[in-house]
């Protein structure tokens, strides 16, 4: 049986990498895509979602419009990292046009495809999870119903990509983040900040997987020039967690949830993010004393098999 997908976006490129290994994947089954605030505001997120899917010839899959604001943080952006647009600033005269969009919100798409497929669909989110925690506040048996949830997302030394402790998806809407860590009890995969970076891959690969010739390696080359040029920038890489390599955050969580075969080593702890500290902000705590006493531990992912994501990544831009 093919796996069963919701995804959760703020379209950026690694957001558009996570979609195009999905779509690669022969035993994988798009339900829908939801989208979220994040790298970029809502409409960006939205139509970049859908000119990843026109390069793929996939513009059948539900695309469903979500939250475009946090819960309560003050909005952010990942400034232009990805671009203004969140997709590296080259614009296509010919993209997709919004109508495209489903008229069903994606908090109430989620709770409808997740009761249709009762213990069959897989979340991967790799946005800040604002949808995710309206979603369980709108039906607490909604993270029932899941076979799994895999977030890119949080950080587990203190690390931070956006402030001093505090990852992207976490920090954009902190509330959001513990909410969806308190409230779901499917089993939960996290990739965070630090993993993604212990686990890029080398530059070398990234200039092979961006040589190849197809439509979609175009694409992606054309899209990722922006936020490439950064990652390789000295300044970028003189941080003690900046990827020495390519980075595609989002990827790890998503190729995971195609086949978790590719983690291999995790471990398995109560977590919870931090509310209120002036400089911690959005961080993600890890209870190895267990004193929160939570039943429900995450599988924090810790190795990766980098051969194998490799050739999801070939496979993604075939
Ligand atoms: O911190 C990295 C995360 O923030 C990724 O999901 C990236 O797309 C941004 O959303
Ligand atoms: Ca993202």
């Amino acid at each position: 049986m093919k796996k069963k997908l919701i995804i959760d976006v703020d379209t950026g490129v690694d957001d558009a990498q996570a979609i195009m290994v999905a779509l690669a994947a022969p035993d994988v089954e798009i339900l829908g895509i939801t989208c979220c605030h994040g790298n970029t505001p809502l409409e960006n997120v939205l139509k970049n979602t859908l000119r990843v899917l026109k390069v793929c010839n996939r513009l059948d899959i539900p695309v469903y419009k979500g939250c475009s604001k946090p819960l309560l943080a003050r909005g952010r952006h990942a400034g232009d990292y990805h671009g203004k647009d969140g997709l590296g600033d080259v614009p296509d005269p010919n993209a997709p046009d919004l109508d495209l969009l489903q008229q069903r919100k994606a908090v109430k798409a989620m709770i409808k495809i997740a009761k249709e497929n009762a213990g069959e669909v897989t979340l991967v989110a790799t946005a800040p999870l604002t949808n995710l925690a309206v979603a369980v506040q709108l039906d607490p048996s909604f993270p029932k119903k899941l076979k799994g949830l895999y977030i890119m997302g949080g950080n587990t030394e203190s690390r931070g990509n956006t402030t001093m402790c505090g990852e992207f998806n976490f920090v954009a809407d902190p509330e959001a983040a513990y909410i969806v860590l308190d409230r779901y009890t499917c089993p939960t995969y996290i990739a965070s900040w630090e993993f993604s970076c212990r686990c890029s891959l080398p530059w070398s690969f990234c200039d092979e997987w961006l040589s190849k010739t197809t439509k979609k390696a175009t694409f992606m080359k054309k899209i990722s020039a922006l936020s490439m040029t950064k990652a390789r920038s000295a300044e970028y890489q003189k941080e003690i967690t900046a990827g020495k390599g390519l980075n595609p955050c989002d990827v790890f969580a998503m190729a995971a949830a195609v086949d978790d075969a590719l983690i291999t080593e995790s471990n398995e702890v109560a977590v919870t993010v931090e509310l209120e500290g002036t400089h911690t902000r959005g961080m993600m705590v890890l209870d190895y004393m267990d004193l929160l006493k939570k039943n429900h531990k995450a599988i924090i992912m810790k190795k990766f098999d980098s051969e194998k994501l490799k050739q999801m990544l070939m496979n993604a831009l075939e």
